[in-house]
């Protein structure tokens, strides 16, 4: 049998048609994976293993090799929790798709990581418009294992909480901060830029892009600046962010953002694109082959 996700309606949004799904933790229904979806995973394996060489950040490639993960077969949940809870306490947890934003804070708040279950189709193996298995854990699941990077995440879930409590500019302020950080961020290490973001790990068309191309900006990381910062959900980025360390990403944001959300009120967002004089460039994008409009 091929299980299906249970997608309960599509509702309109201004990213678009956007599916929404049941909010329940789902057991990973691991013998309901085909022969297919399995070589689906392997295939996307094989291929971003290939290109992260010498690209992911040094620690996602070391705790991809701790947590065991290899080609040959949809990782278990249950396995790698065994890995997971010992290292820092975190736990993956089954879920049928993107989550209401509530719900996903409240899960990363209590170091529960959801990773939607079901693997992609063929057809997508280049691109899909919503978080699969493949993204959720090839992407998001190594750096859990990383003791600095698995505090921000939590810290991020309760930051959530608390933003999603004070007015909906405050969750887009942090869902920037979320976007140019967990999902697109590059890291400056010894031998030059690499990526950790799971948004780029998982696309093959953007690790080489991200890192090689000379038309996004690349630009170090400050907190309020992304906040304002656009960003493109249907394209690769306009531009990416910097930080040094992990270690400058939680103590940047532990300071409570309250006061930062209510200064970030009354200024105006600030194009994906944008470069401002008082960014730290590293690379001025030359913008060629960038879409004119469709900011988010
Ligand atoms: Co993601």
């Amino acid at each position: 049998m091929n299980a299906q996700p249970r997608r309960v309606e599509h509702r309109q949004t201004d990213k678009g048609s956007v599916p929404v799904y049941t909010t329940a933790v789902v057991e990973q229904p691991w013998s309901t994976y085909t022969r297919e979806d399995h070589a689906t995973w392997a295939q996307l394996f094989e291929r971003q293993q290939t290109i992260l060489d010498g690209r992911a950040a040094r620690e996602f490639v070391e705790n991809q090799r701790k947590f065991g993960m290899t080609p040959h077969a949809i990782p278990k949940f249950d396995e790698l929790n065994r890995v997971l809870r010992r290292a820092t306490g975190w736990e993956l947890i089954g879920v049928e798709g993107l989550l209401p934003e509530l719900t996903f804070f409240d899960h990363l708040a209590n170091r529960r990581f959801p990773v939607t279950w079901w693997i992609r189709k063929p057809e997508q193996i280049d691109y899909i418009s919503e978080p699969d298995l493949f993204h959720d854990l090839f992407g998001h699941v190594p750096l859990l294992l990383n003791p600095v990077f698995a505090d921000y995440m939590q810290a991020y879930g309760a930051g959530g909480v608390k933003a999603h409590g004070i007015n909906p500019e405050a969750l887009v302020h942090l869902t920037r901060l979320y976007w140019y950080t967990v999902e697109f961020g590059l890291i400056r290490q010894d031998d030059g830029l690499r990526i950790y973001g799971s948004g780029i790990v998982s696309s093959k068309g953007e690790s080489i892009y991200c890192l090689e191309s000379h038309a996004p900006n690349r630009i170090g990381f400050d907190l309020k600046r992304i906040m304002r910062t656009r960003y493109r959900i249907d394209t690769y980025q306009k531009t990416y962010f910097v930080i040094d360390s992990y270690e400058q990403l939680i103590d940047a944001t532990r300071p409570d953002f309250t006061p930062i959300y209510a200064e970030l009120a009354n200024q105006p967002s600030i194009p994906a694109g944008n470069v401002r004089p008082t960014d730290t460039v590293f690379n001025r994008g030359t913008g060629e082959g960038w879409a004119t409009d469709g900011d988010v």
